[in-house]
């Protein structure tokens, strides 16, 4: 296998979606693995490389499958085991991969290990952090701010506190119990052989717990995660392993392991990592018309080794998490783009991508052109390439997870039930209405968002330089102009973004290619021969162009 294959990783577009909320086959209101697999061909089309998709495990499904009660089982509302495989299978034969969420950190109150845990029925008694007091790791920060006051929790049953970093159901599994570990190696090897090509790793930085620390990145988790990679490498060489660390780049850096004084070496912990910070500074750049925020966090991004890749995107499943920014930043993105407190969640903000740029193609147009060009590989969350809008009415999370919006006939195509049954309302309000925004009218569109989110994509497959590129910012032009070069093998791309609501000219020193004719990747159109002096390219207010030299 070539450098480039084994690590395909780099040049994948990924796509992220809720099983739950794509495309219903039974006509029960909820989505399932028939519905998404009949929807395969949509996704060929689109040009992604990789479905990354949310748990769909045995779950209560109070933390929409995060809190998982059977590890070995699929949700019946979603199928069964045998759809699952023929879901992988078909995705398989049309070149998709298919990653799945792999949650270690903790389970559901519902899962049999907790429950005789409580009992302290042997041999679950320490599956599970328990204490007499809940006074122990009082550095650790609460993570869900709006719905826990604690991270421990009383259980009557058994008369102590259990310990929990997420909602107070989602009790945390003891690490330092070994046969916990060899569990959840179970787990993975279980999935690993139904033929999936690896996980995105929920919640990695909380796995131990150590008096006097904030419980978060210790080194003990970093080894176990260490261990997990030799297994997925030596069992099930190919599979890769993506990181949830909603962390700082210095503290992400670790979970891709290597050698940190050395990045050349290779990595030997995860193969992805998610880069949050760099996420709401290109909102944050967006609405201060500079390029301040994002050029700052990208220079202040250590480097990874060569077998790995950050991970980039615009918006999840999740609140748009504020978590990665000062106090000072948070105020400011949360009156900017959550002007109502019901927009607002935990730390963060409960919108999708189109309604948080008040629907406005060009700066969605652009936010995407940065997520494609900047380092690493990106993330698409479902429906976004059409810009679908929120509702955000519906409890926590719920609002950027309504179904998908695939036609204008009843429930948007979604699902053949009756409306009431659906597990979500479609979204009916201007202009994000289902009669307006949906697959079928962008499809026939040449001019739709979905069209040039494809072209995108298409575009940056023919060029490798896109995942692999070293990444050189140009700051030269005025601040609203975000320019760059990246390069790889011999090819450079220029990327130059308007941040501004106003025209912006750039004059560029290019001087480092004197002679080279750019060509716009985006339409083949050649430029001006770059000659001795500065580089004149005039952008139009929230215009980028993406030039070959
Ligand atoms: C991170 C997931 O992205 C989020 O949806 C979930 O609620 C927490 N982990 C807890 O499992």
């Amino acid at each position: 296998m070539s450098e480039e294959s084994s690590t395909w990783y780099k040049d994948a577009v990924f796509y992220e979606l809720y099983i739950r909320a794509f495309a219903d086959g039974n006509g029960d209101g909820k989505g399932d693995f028939a519905g998404l697999t009949a929807r395969l061909d949509y996704l060929q089309e689109l040009g992604v490389d990789c479905i990354w998709l949310l748990p769909m495990y045995g779950s209560p499904l109070l933390d929409d499958g995060y809190d998982i009660a059977d590890f070995y089982a699929i949700h019946p509302d979603y199928g069964t085991l045998a759809d699952f495989c023929t879901f992988i299978a078909a995705a398989h034969a049309r070149g998709l991969r298919v990653i799945v969420d792999l949650v270690l950190n903790h389970t559901s109150d519902q899962h049999p290990w907790f429950q005789a845990s409580r009992r302290c029925q042997e041999p679950y008694t320490d599956y599970y952090v328990w204490s007499k007091t809940g006074q122990e790791y009082a550095n650790a920060r609460i993570i869900f701010l709006d719905s826990e006051p604690s991270n421990w929790t009383f259980d009557p049953l058994r008369g102590e506190y259990y310990w929990h970093r997420f909602f107070f159901h989602q009790p945390d599994l003891n690490y330092d119990n070994p046969a916990v570990q060899a569990e959840m190696l179970r787990v993975m090897r279980y999935w690993l052989d139904l033929g999936i090509d690896g996980f995105r790793a929920d919640a990695v930085p909380y796995l131990f717990e150590r008096a006097g620390t904030n419980c978060e990145n210790l080194p003990e988790t970093h080894a176990f995660l260490r261990r997990v990679r030799a297994v997925a490498d030596t069992e099930y060489p190919g599979k890769i392993l993506l990181a949830e660390a909603n962390q700082w780049p210095e503290d992400v850096r670790p979970y891709f392991g290597g050698d940190p004084v050395d990045p050349c070496l290779p990595g030997d912990e995860f193969n992805l990592g998610f880069h949050f910070p760099v996420m709401p500074r290109l909102y944050m750049a967006l609405r201060q018309h500079d390029r301040s925020a994002i050029v700052d966090i990208l220079q202040r991004t250590p480097p990874i080794p060569g077998n790995c890749q950050w991970c980039t995107f615009l918006r999840n499943h999740d609140e748009l998490t504020l978590e990665m920014v000062t106090e000072e930043e948070r105020q400011y993105l949360w009156r900017e783009y959550a002007p109502e407190p019901r927009m607002r969640l935990n730390l963060g903000i409960r919108r999708r991508l189109a309604p948080l740029v008040d629907n406005d193609r060009r700066r969605i147009e652009l936010l995407n052109s940065l997520l494609f060009t900047l380092p690493g590989s990106p993330i698409i969350y479902y429906g976004d390439e059409i810009g679908m809008g929120d509702n955000i009415w519906l409890p926590d999370r719920n609002g950027v997870r309504t179904p998908m919006q695939w036609d204008d006939g009843p429930n948007a195509g979604f699902s053949t039930s009756p409306a009431e049954s659906l597990y979500a309302p479609v979204i009916t309000a201007p202009p994000y209405d289902y009669a307006c925004i949906n697959v079928a009218a962008q499809r026939a569109d040449p001019g739709s968002l979905l069209h040039t989110i494809r072209h995108f994509i298409q575009v940056r497959k023919l060029h490798p330089v896109f995942g692999r590129g070293d990444l050189c910012f140009l700051l030269g032009p005025p601040r609203p102009v975000l320019a760059f070069l990246r390069s790889y093998g011999g090819a450079t791309l220029l990327a130059l973004h308007n941040l501004s609501d106003g025209r912006q000219s750039c004059a560029l020193d290019l001087s480092a290619f004197i002679g080279q004719v750019p060509c716009d990747l985006l339409n083949d159109a050649t430029l001006p021969a770059i000659g001795a002096g500065p580089y004149a390219v005039e952008l139009p207010a929230y215009g980028y162009r993406w030039l070959g030299i």
